[in-house]
């Protein structure tokens, strides 16, 4: 038994690795939150409940796709499937702000939209949502990015931004 007056002993290597794990800490936790504050990076909320076995009577999915609130502002309604969006494909003028709302008919899926920081798991039941503003004209592919079954190579579709 040691004395209970001295000091613990801690090897010196073991020290070391304390102190780096403490630092690390210390700068994950800067970078999510310079992440958070100054780039804009967000999680996406899931802003509303569904009953994904009944989507014709959520209203907004009801008829998927992309409706205009104002000028250069749109929603899109999108909802994932084995294996496919609906809808597959949507176009809007550069400029455009669009709030994205997708959900799932059945499996969880992902909802990624390339050259975006749009990564979103969908999940039956639930709408997951973020905004875009696409300035450059082009295509914007979407994928899904949760392995959903045979299919979920061939899910995908697309954001077509026109000059
Ligand atoms: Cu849907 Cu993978």
């Amino acid at each position: 038994m040691a004395n209970k007056h001295e000091s613990m002993h801690i090897d010196p290597y073991e020290k070391t690795w304390i102190i780096v794990s403490i630092l690390m800490l210390i700068v994950f936790f800067g970078a999510v939150t310079v992440a958070g504050l100054s780039f804009g990076v967000r999680v996406p909320d899931p802003v509303q409940r569904v009953n994904p076995n009944d989507l014709a009577a959520s209203g907004t999915f009801a008829e998927p796709g992309l409706k205009e609130v104002a000028p250069k502002r749109y929603e899109a309604y999108i909802v994932a499937q084995t294996w496919s969006f609906n809808p597959r494909e949507i176009q809007v003028p550069a400029g455009s702000i669009v709030k994205f709302y997708v959900t799932s008919k059945d499996v969880q899926h992902g909802f990624k939209l390339q050259n975006t920081n749009v990564n979103m798991q969908i999940v039956p039941g639930q709408v997951s949502s973020l905004a875009v503003k696409f300035d450059k004209p082009g295509e914007y592919d979407f994928i899904c990015t949760e392995y959903c079954g045979i299919g979920h190579a061939a899910m995908y579709g697309k954001v077509i931004v026109v000059p």
